[in-house]
C-alpha cells in the first residue's frame, strides 16, 4: 500500500466519479448509509483509504445536502474517517441527460456488445457537456495545489480530463475507462466520436482493464482524430498533450474488509441454505449482479434448465440463487432485463420444481458487500455469464472470499476477469448447452481438483490487488512527472 504515497510523495489526490461510495438516504428521520453495487466503488474505495484526499461525486441518496454542512464536504468512512467526500448535486434535467441519457443510453450500449441499439440524443448530449464542466469547475474549486493527482474514473466523464488539463495545465490526470472499448466502425455510430476522444487525450494517462481495449481505443483515435500515435510506446501525441495509453487490469482490496466479519465457510452454507428454504446437503451455485442486460442473467437461468434437462440426477439436489441489485430503473432497457430474467426463471420453475422445491431463487434486491460474501462463502459453484464486461470484480471478490480453497467459479469468456482467471471454468454465455455442461462440471467436480485451481485464482488476486493496480498507475504517472521535470530544467 505504501507505494501509493511513496511514488508521488506529497501529491494531492483527488477521485473523480458518477457513484459516490457511500450513499446516504433518510429511513425513519435517520440518515442510513448503502454502498452501492459497483465495481468502481469496490476497487477505488480501498485505494482512498489507504492515501487520503477529497473524492467528488454525484450525491444520489435521498438525505441530502441540508443534511450535512453546507459545503456539502463529508468525513468517510464514518467509523475512521480517512478522506473527504465532496458530493455534487445534479437537477432532473441534469441527470436525465448526462446519466440516463448520454452515459446509460448512448455510451454504455455503444461500449458494450450487449446487441442493445445506443441512443444519441442532441439534449443528453448538451447535460453530458453542462455536467463535465460542473465537475472540472469543483476539481478546480477544491485544488489546493497547481498539480493534483486527478483519477477519473469511467464514461460518465470523457470530457472532463481536457476541461481540467485546460485549467491545471500541471495537474497529472489519470483517466481509468470501466467498461469495454468498441472497434473504429462501432465508435463511429457516435456524432460526439471526435469530442469524445479528444478530451479523454487530455490525460496523462488513460487506462483500459485490457490491452484490446487500449488496441480498439488506439485504433478509434488514429480513424478520427489528428494525432501522432506511437504504438511501440503506447502513446498519443494530439496539440501539445501526451497520453500513454496501457492496460491496467483493475481488482480488488486483499484481503477485502467484508472478509473479516465472516463466520467459517460451513457455518455460511448452513444459515445461508436456512434463510432461503434451500435443502441442506444439495449443491448451491450463487448470482450476484446488478440486473444490467450485460450480464446475461437470463441467460443464466435457460443454462440451468438444459442442466437439468441433460443431467436430470440434479433435480432437488442443487438451487441457483441468484440476487440482483435493480438498476438505471428509469429505463425501458433495464425494466425489460428484468422482466425477462424473471420470465425465464418462472419457466425453469415451473418445468422442473417439485415438492417445494425450486431450482432458482431470485432476490431482485440491493445487498450490502458482508450479505454478499456469506453468500459466496455459502456457495458451491459462483457463476458469472456477462455477455460483455470490462473487467467483472464479482468473480475476483468470489475467489477473494474462499479462504477455506473451496468453490468452483463459471466464468464468461467475454468478461475482463477470464484473461486473468484461467483456472475458472470458462464459458461462452451465448452457448446455453455449454452453460448447463460446465455447471455439471463444477458441481461434479473432485475436491483436489476445486482446491488446486481455487489456490491458483487466489494466489493470482492476492497479488494483482488493487494497490498493485494504483501502485502500476502511479508508477507510471511519477516516471511521467520526473521526465517532465527533466524536459523543463532543460528548456
Ligand atoms: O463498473 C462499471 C460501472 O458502470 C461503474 O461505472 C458504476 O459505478 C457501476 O458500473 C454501477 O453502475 P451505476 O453507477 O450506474 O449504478
Amino acid at each position: 500500500r505504501s507505494v501509493l504515497r511513496d511514488e508521488l510523495p506529497g501529491a494531492e489526490v483527488m477521485v473523480i466519479s458518477n457513484r459516490e461510495p457511500y450513499i446516504h438516504n433518510l429511513e425513519d428521520g435517520k440518515v442510513m448509509l448503502q454502498r452501492p453495487a459497483s465495481g468502481l466503488v469496490t476497487a477505488l474505495e480501498p485505494i482512498m483509504r489507504a492515501c487520503g484526499g477529497t473524492w467528488i461525486a454525484h450525491g444520489s441518496g435521498s438525505a441530502d445536502q441540508s443534511m450535512v454542512d453546507e459545503n456539502d464536504h463529508l468525513q468517510v468512512p464514518p467509523e475512521a474517517p480517512a478522506y473527504t467526500l465532496r458530493r455534487l448535486w445534479l437537477s432532473d434535467e441534469e441527470q436525465d441527460g448526462y446519466y440516463y441519457g448520454f452515459a446509460n443510453e448512448g455510451m454504455w450500449p455503444l461500449c458494450h456488445i450487449a446487441f442493445v441499439r445506443p441512443t444519441f440524443r442532441a439534449s443528453d448530449w448538451e447535460q453530458y457537456v453542462a455536467v463535465n464542466r460542473k465537475f472540472a469547475d469543483a476539481i478546480i474549486a477544491e485544488a489546493r495545489t497547481p498539480n493534483p493527482v486527478v483519477l477519473v474514473q469511467d464514461y460518465h466523464f470523457a470530457l472532463l480530463p481536457k476541461m481540467v488539463r485546460e485549467r491545471l495545465p500541471e495537474a497529472t490526470i489519470i483517466t481509468f475507462w470501466h467498461i469495454p472499448w468498441p472497434n473504429p466502425e462501432v465508435f463511429s455510430i457516435c456524432p460526439w466520436k471526435e469530442e469524445i476522444l479528444s478530451g479523454l487525450l487530455g490525460s496523462s494517462i488513460l487506462g483500459f482493464h485490457t490491452q484490446f481495449h487500449c488496441i480498439n481505443f488506439l485504433d478509434s483515435v488514429d480513424r478520427f482524430l489528428e494525432s501522432h500515435i506511437d504504438r511501440e510506446h503506447s502513446t498519443v501525441r494530439a496539440g501539445n498533450s501526451t497520453t500513454l495509453v496501457r492496460p491496467y487490469p483493475i481488482s480488488i482490496e486483499w484481503p477485502p474488509t467484508a472478509l473479516a466479519s465472516q463466520p467459517p465457510a460451513d457455518e455460511c452454507c448452513e444459515s445461508v441454505r436456512r434463510k432461503y428454504g434451500i435443502p441442506i446437503g444439495t449443491k448451491l451455485a450463487v448470482g450476484v449482479e446488478r440486473f444490467d442486460y450485460t450480464k446475461g442473467i437470463a441467460d443464466r437461468f435457460h443454462a440451468v434448465g438444459s442442466l437439468l434437462e441433460a443431467h436430470p440426477e440434479w433435480i432437488g439436489r442443487f438451487t441457483l440463487l441468484q440476487v440482483a441489485a435493480p438498476t438505471r430503473s428509469r429505463l425501458a432497457a433495464y425494466r425489460e432485463t428484468q422482466v425477462e430474467a424473471e420470465t425465464a426463471a418462472a419457466a425453469v420453475n415451473e418445468r422442473f420444481g417439485r415438492n417445494g422445491w425450486v431450482p432458482i431463487i431470485l432476490v431482485p434486491k440491493h445487498h450490502e458487500p458482508e450479505d454478499v460474501f456469506t453468500l459466496f462463502r455459502a456457495a458451491d459453484v459462483c457463476l458469472v455469464s456477462s455477455l460483455h464486461d470490462g473487467m467483472n470484480l464479482v468473480a475476483k471478490e468470489f475467489v477473494a472470499s474462499r479462504d477455506d480453497e473451496d468453490g468452483v467459479l463459471v466464468l464468461s469468456t467475454f468478461a475482463g476477469a477470464s484473461r486473468e482467471l484461467q483456472e475458472a471454468l470458462i464459458v461462452n454465455p451465448y452457448d446455453i448447452r455449454s452453460m448447463g455442461e460446465a455447471l455439471h462440471m463444477g458441481l461434479s467436480m473432485p475436491a483436489e481438483q476445486r482446491r488446486e485451481r481455487m489456490r491458483l485464482m487466489r494466489e493470482m488476486v492476492s497479488e494483482h490487488n488493487i494497490y498493485f493496480w494504483a501502485g502500476r498507475m502511479l508508477l507510471d504517472a511519477a516516471r511521467m512527472r520526473k521526465r517532465r521535470n527533466i524536459e523543463y530544467s532543460i528548456e
